[in-house]
């Protein structure tokens, strides 16, 4: 199969789903790092397995300081947000428990909790997002109960971009003594995450997306002390004699042979981030996502969602235009224009549902480190272009 393609052409808007391209340089430090020292770390006393088991600690004790937490150990690594949430919300909740989350959540956070629910009779509560499209705390800590146990929120809305007040939350929670959870699978590498001021007890990253890495590489950061199990068991390198699954950290969680080349990469694009400094990433992308939003914003027939300031947000827009079904949009945008967005339902059926496009969804463009004015002055052009069709 030819895989080469002409990417000078391709005007990538789909950053949410992935960041594309990657940085070459972190690529290249993470190939180059697995191609010299690419064994199996921690399961022997070679000079190769030493050096690749410091860089997984290393990675770890970056990533933990990058979130604000101290301890590397409490860092332990995962497939994707998805794969940590799945690690944290069944290893948290037991039968009996109460847990509180709202509509603006992903997948990865309403499926495992409603199979928490069927299986294990778990109570769960969505509360909704307001007309701002943000969670109000007080709406969150006036469904406390005495069973209680997590309330897991997202940080940003991969839809409508909204930023939720984790830290408002966070110490509604710790006050109540009631574990709090956020998916950072958009805000981490974008915006600042600190698990301290924001009360958090327990965190899920993807490495895909604003940390810069490739896919199948994420994590959970845990506060120390947070009841959490291991909802599976293997191998963990050490201690091959134990029956039973290690309780310590970080092998509690983690089980098997991990995904060294992503978490080197992960190790490198942290330098690529602080290089470029955080603040001016986010900087950068928003002078273009203002760009987009003003600019789409002025079109005649197109619809759009989420909140109508651009403070608070991601670089995140969900539109539709006129009476095109947004996967026809998608579709224009695609094969006229080489533009790549993402259309649908984007794995958050709930606020879909609230904002009316619960059947057909939205177009979502979405920015990322490496797009340029260019690119949105190319997104605008676009839907002007596929709007005045529409209204003929
Ligand atoms: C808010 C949110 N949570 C979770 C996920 C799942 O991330 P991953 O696909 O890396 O598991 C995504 C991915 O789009 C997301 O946007």
């Amino acid at each position: 199969m030819d895989i080469q393609q002409d990417l000078s052409k391709l005007i990538y808007l789909d950053n949410a789903a992935t960041t594309f391209p990657k940085p070459k340089e972190v690529l290249q430090q993470a190939l180059d790092f697995f191609s010299f020292y690419g064994v199996n770390p921690g399961r022997s006393g070679y000079d190769l397995c030493v050096y690749a088991g410091e860089m997984v600690h290393n990675t770890r004790k970056e990533l933990a300081e990058f979130f604000g937490g101290s301890n590397p150990d409490y860092l332990t690594f995962a497939y994707n947000a998805s794969d940590a949430l799945n690690i944290i919300i069944p290893g948290i909740l037991r039968e009996g428990d109460h847990a509180i989350s709202t509509t603006i959540e992903h997948n990865s956070v309403i499926r495992p909790l409603n199979h928490l629910r069927k299986e294990k009779g778990v109570e769960v509560e969505y509360v909704s997002v307001g007309e701002d499209f943000r969670v109000d705390p007080d709406e969150i800590a006036s469904r406390f109960r005495d069973n209680t146990r997590l309330v897991i929120v997202n940080h940003g809305s991969n839809v409508v971009g909204a930023i939720q007040p984790v830290a408002e939350i966070g110490a509604l929670c710790r006050e109540r003594g009631i574990y709090f959870a956020i998916d950072t699978a958009q805000t981490a590498g974008m915006i600042p995450v600190d698990v301290e001021a924001m009360n958090v007890d327990a965190l899920a990253f993807t490495g895909h997306k604003s940390l810069l890495g490739p896919t199948g590489i994420g994590g959970v950061w845990v506060r120390e002390g947070v009841d959490i199990r291991a909802t599976r068991a293997g191998g963990t390198g050490v201690r091959s004699a134990h029956p039973m699954h290690l309780n310590e950290f970080p092998y509690r969680l983690e089980v098997g042979t991990c995904n060294l080349l992503g978490i080197a990469a992960l190790l490198y694009a942290q330098e690529y981030i602080a290089g470029r400094g955080l603040d001016n990433i986010y900087k950068h992308e928003m002078e273009l996502f203002k760009k987009l939003y003003e600019g789409i914003s002025d079109i005649e027939g197109v619809t759009l969602y989420g909140p109508t300031t651009i403070e608070g947000r991601l670089p995140v827009l969900s539109l539709n235009v006129a009476n095109r079904e947004a996967a026809d949009v998608g579709t224009l945008l695609d094969v006229e224009f080489d533009i790549a967005t993402r259309t649908g339902l984007h794995c958050a059926p709930m606020i879909h549902q609230q904002m009316g496009t619960g059947e057909h969804g939205s177009v979502r463009m979405s920015i990322g480190p490496m797009n340029e004015m260019k690119d949105v002055e190319a997104g605008i052009h676009a839907v002007a272009e596929i709007a005045r069709d529409a209204l003929g």
